[in-house]
């Protein structure tokens, strides 16, 4: 089938069952373009949250459309490719996050979005990268379990110097590989230029960064500057958009390693199939999913 063969079937079949496409800042152009909304994990769940289609496409990965089905139980939410997973979400399980609880009674488990539906269930409160500064200030503790992102965990702590955070180990296989040699080099060449950063990159790049944020927040910043050269830290999906927006601005990648090949899984071809053949369907415990539901609102109620 041709592409435009294929984007006009798409829009036929979402009008047919009444679905929504939903599309993270990482995925493929082609994806991004026929998706009804495309944003960061934060504005995903609220569209997830809000949306009165029946079925919910999802391009991202697994944790991702399964926050949706955790906020929309009586919906199909659909993920185009089945092992379209976050490496980070599968760094800590529940059995895991019991042991640590014990280990630190009494302490508020903060957890970040990017983790399975059954960590959610054992958590306080769930945070994205766009407001885990917030989530944290909000809880009445001197001592926060930060899970399962040590990068994100660091950079909170660094901006609430009057609370403890203890961080699980976790990281992002793509963020982490940026390496502060990299950015140094960009400080050397083009002293100027401003460097935005994702807080899943490791502390001592976030430290020297110009600007630190979620997806959105860093295509938002770029928008909205004077400026005409950006060098972007965080995955290469965000390209897209800024260009998009900003036709007149020029973009460089910090590092050629800011690839998420989990996020590049979804093609036209996959969103095609997911709407033809409703596959595949994401399926929680009804038990986990009234729990994790919970963590994931107190999240939302905040913003
Ligand atoms: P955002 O919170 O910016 O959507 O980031 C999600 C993510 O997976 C980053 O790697
Ligand atoms: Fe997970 Fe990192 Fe990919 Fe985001 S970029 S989905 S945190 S592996």
């Amino acid at each position: 089938m041709h592409t435009l063969e294929m984007v006009n079937e798409i829009k036929r079949l979402k009008r047919e069952k009444r679905a929504i496409i939903l599309a993270h800042n990482y995925q493929m152009p082609e994806v991004q373009d026929i998706a009804d909304f495309v944003g960061d994990s934060l504005e995903l769940s609220k569209k997830a949250a809000a949306t009165n289609a029946d079925i919910i496409i999802f391009c991202g990965v697994h944790f991702m459309a399964e926050s949706a089905k955790v906020f929309s139980p009586d919906k199909k939410v659909l993920l185009p490719v089945y092992d379209a997973g976050c490496p980070m979400a599968d760094m800590i399980d529940a059995d895991q996050l019991r042991e640590l609880k014990k280990q630190y009674p009494n302490i508020p488990v903060v957890c970040y979005i990017n983790s399975s539906a059954e960590v959610k269930a054992e958590s306080d409160i769930c945070c994205t990268s766009a407001n885990a500064v917030k989530v944290v200030k909000s809880l009445d503790s001197d001592k926060v379990l930060f899970i399962p992102d040590q990068n994100l965990g660091s950079y909170v702590a660094n901006q609430i110097p009057d609370k403890e955070i203890i961080n699980w180990e976790g990281y992002c296989i793509t963020h982490h590989r940026v390496k502060c040699d990299e950015l140094d080099e960009v400080k050397k060449n083009w002293n100027k230029i401003k460097i935005l950063v994702h807080p899943e990159c490791k502390a001592d790049v976030v430290e020297k960064a110009d600007f630190v944020g979620s997806t959105s927040q860093i295509i938002n910043y770029v928008n909205k500057s004077d400026e005409k050269e950006f060098v972007i830290g965080t995955e290469m999906g965000v390209l897209h958009s800024l260009k998009k927006e900003n036709p007149d601005k020029e973009f460089y990648l910090l590092s050629p390693s800011l690839i998420c090949h989990n996020m590049k899984k979804t093609r036209l071809k996959d969103v095609y199939r997911a709407l033809k053949d409703e596959v595949y369907e994401i399926k929680v415990e009804k038990e986990i999913m009234a729990v994790a539901k919970e963590a994931l609102e107190k999240m939302l109620n905040l913003s």
